[in-house]
């Protein structure tokens, strides 16, 4: 089976045409932008070094897209060929690719530095969006068993609110039949199939579900039949990321009581084709003092385990061997990439060569796309809405739709809608934007910090982006900086709407566009909670925010709405217990509302990615009357600030970054970053139970 990458584009393209014809056409064609924490930094390609020892690290992925969470599936050992299977992003959507990668040398060598080395490459796509009826998801961690690919997939709601709708999938590849392996309503994580087949492992909740961890999520190690997802059995309590050293023999990682992410080893017998779980016994294998999490085992050799560590002092993720009989670490990606995160090492089936990805940015070696996005075109499941990741925070459009603001901590940004002409036109440390309807290239922001207290110096600020003397360009409206921020303009121009900590708690107040609260203020809202986030509807008619106001305190918004006279309070949704449903903001036809949510729960181990606070944020839709709740994005990442475009534009390619080579600019996760005293560490230990 063997497709040239245009053979495989042509594809694309024929699946593509078929999903948008099919799909009827239910509204007025709609554009919806949208911000993720660091996504368009990270170019990630999946490279790989010999375990023996250092050599030149090579790219196996073509340095197009985001590619990461590779596989090298089981072949005939041929030194000159790579076969690979990973998750790539390309186009908008997430896929699963198999690269094979041919390295031939040509001509007879008169010297080794003369001979010219080809590299040629064939591209199939495996699983795409056919494989989970036409529709969009996030895929993720494949493994060849057999003619079966075993996947994750989140194209199935579990139907509840705050529930993860990431699945294990088995599809077999010669007929695209594909099952789910998972029990329907349950999210499982991580899975890993035995070298045989027979069994897959999953990080799982089993039935008790997602309690909003953003860290170290709360799963047990749950194990099943690869054929049909039967005998499915809790082997280990507390613990992700499994990889299989044999059939009775899996590592995992887990956060230790003293602080430390460590990996463990579970042993376990197999009686009459089945785990016997009372025989299961575990014990840590990597030591305290560092953390060393995401372990890949390999099966021709059991002598050592490839992990990924961060070492106390080390701002950086590296893959490094630990030898499991001389209890001994050996840096593999150190000494090559000292000052780049390298993240989930997997092994080749020979135990010959250690695989992961990391960010290609300013490696200059010529080939593939070093540059960041600023606008990255993301596979939309509605064929009447285009939706846009764009750079910075806290999009909005002007309302002529030419011209989008953003903040970028700090500094306040405007580019054309198509990517062009970027120019800061604040320093101010400032977040949210949104900008007046009537007088031309005046832009609201709160500058100030985010997220604080009541009290913190936030203050609402009107700049006029088209002066471009920044000193001078902004006129502050509210006064006594008692958190006042998230401003949006009322249609006609009078009035702004904005949230203020000045009573001690966060309410919503409306204030004159023009002189600020000294021209007029008024109290919108009044309560011993926060009521924070708020966007005018276009018709003016209603203001919908985001409140904790049914659990003060507890962490958990509800979306409401409100006519500005203060009448007419309405709930559109309630977030699930504990949940969130933020940064709403109206259509342009005010029918519907976008926000960010943890409805969907969190997709993937977060240690697996970079950082993100809120691992949890996806895109939804909803009509404004509270009806037809709908999944916008599909990934594990931080999706938030979404905005509406008052004009459509239509799913155009990728736009660039001017700046050149990526900067890599995302940051490994920051609960990793915390010292931990060694005395600390050494007096607690960490239950192996
Ligand atoms: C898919 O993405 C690649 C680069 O990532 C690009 O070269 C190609 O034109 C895209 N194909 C389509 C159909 O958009
Ligand atoms: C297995 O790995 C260990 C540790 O890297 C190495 O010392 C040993 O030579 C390897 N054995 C085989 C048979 O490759
Ligand atoms: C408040 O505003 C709404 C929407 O504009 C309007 O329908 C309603 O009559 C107003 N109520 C009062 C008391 O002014």
């Amino acid at each position: 089976m063997e497709f040239s990458s245009h053979q495989t584009l042509s594809l694309f393209l024929i699946i593509n045409s078929l999903l948008l014809s099919s799909s009827p056409l239910l509204h007025a064609l709609d554009t919806i932008s949208f911000t993720t924490l660091g996504r368009l930094s990270y170019a990630f390609d999946i490279f790989a070094l010999p375990a023996a020892g250092p050599a030149r690290e090579i790219r196996l992925t073509d340095g197009n897209s985001v590619n990461f969470n590779g596989h090298f599936p089981p072949t005939r050992p041929d030194p000159n060929t790579h076969h690979l299977i990973y998750v790539t992003e390309r186009n908008g959507s997430s896929k699963i690719y198999l690269d094979v990668l041919r390295h031939t040398t040509r001509g007879s060598s008169r010297s080794a530095l003369e001979v010219p080395t080809e590299s040629t490459r064939s591209q199939v796509l495996l699983i795409g969006d056919e494989q989970t009826n036409g529709r969009v998801s996030m895929k993720d961690r494949p493994t060849l068993a057999g003619g079966d690919l075993i996947y994750i997939s989140t194209h199935e709601d579990p139907g509840k609110p705050r529930s993860s709708w990431t699945a294990v999938y088995s599809t077999e590849l010669s007929t695209g039949s594909t099952r789910r392996l998972t029990p329907s309503g349950i999210a499982d994580y991580s899975p890993a199939v035995s070298p045989s087949g027979a069994f897959t492992a999953v990080a799982s909740y089993g039935e008790k579900g997602w309690s909003g961890d953003v860290e170290e999520l709360g799963t047990d190690i749950y194990v099943f039949s690869t054929r049909d997802g039967s005998g499915r059995v809790r082997i280990v309590e507390h613990g992700g990321w499994p990889s299989w050293a044999d059939e009775s023999n899996l590592y995992f990682h887990r956060r230790c009581e003293d602080g430390w992410w460590s990996v463990f080893a579970a042993s376990f017998d197999i009686v009459g084709g089945k785990i016997d779980v009372d025989s299961v016994v575990t014990r840590r294998v990597t030591p305290t003092g560092l953390h060393a999490f995401t372990p890949a085992a390999s099966a021709a050799n059991k002598s050592f385990i490839a992990v990924a560590t961060r070492r106390p002092g080390s701002e950086y993720r590296h893959i490094e061997l630990y030898d499991v009989v001389l209890n001994k670490f050996y840096e593999l990606t150190q000494p090559v990439s000292p000052n780049t995160h390298h993240l989930n090492p997997f092994i080749s089936p020979d135990s010959v060569w250690v695989g992961y990805h990391r960010c290609r940015g300013e490696t200059n070696d010529g080939v593939g796309n070093d540059n960041d996005l600023v606008i990255e075109n993301v596979r939309s499941p509605l064929s009447s809405l285009s939706l846009l990741r764009v750079y910075g925070s806290f999009p909005s459009y002007s309302p002529d739709g030419e011209r989008v603001a953003y903040v970028q901590f700090p500094g306040v940004y405007v580019m054309n809608r198509d990517g062009s002409g970027i120019r800061e036109v604040s320093k101010l440390y400032a977040f949210a934007t949104s900008w007046d309807w009537k007088r031309k290239g005046v832009v609201y922001t709160s500058a100030g910090p985010d997220f604080s207290s009541e009290s913190t110096k936030v203050d609402i600020v009107s700049i006029n982006v088209d002066d471009e003397d920044s000193s001078h360009n902004y006129k502050t409206l509210t006064k006594g900086g008692a958190n006042n921020a998230f401003p949006s303009p009322s249609p006609d121009g009078k009035w702004v709407v904005f949230r203020s900590g000045r009573s001690g708690h966060k309410n919503l107040y409306i204030m004159d566009a023009l002189k600020g609260e000294e021209g007029r203020l008024y109290r919108l809202t009044e309560g011993p909670w926060s009521d924070t986030m708020c966007n005018w509807s276009p018709d003016g008619e209603w203001i919908v925010f985001a409140s904790d106001r049914e659990n003060p305190g507890g962490g958990s918004f509800e979306m409401f709405k409100i006519h500005p006279n203060g009448t007419g309070l309405q709930k559109v949704i309630q977030s699930g217990t504990g949940g969130r449903t933020n940064h709403p903001w109206f259509s342009p036809d005010g029918k519907q509302i976008v926000f960010t949510t943890d409805y969907a729960g969190v997709s993937a181990e977060p240690i697996s990615n970079p950082h993100h606070y809120q691992p949890y944020g996806e895109i939804f839709v909803i009509n404004s009357d509270g009806s037809g709740l709908q999944r916008l994005t599909h990934n594990s990442y931080e999706d938030g600030t979404p905005t509406w475009s008052p004009k459509y534009i239509g799913p155009t390619t990728n736009v660039e970054l001017p700046y050149g080579a990526s900067k890599c600019q995302f940051e490994d996760c920051h609960w990793l970053n915390i010292a931990i005293a060694p005395h600390q560490a050494s007096k607690r230990q960490c239950a192996a139970a």
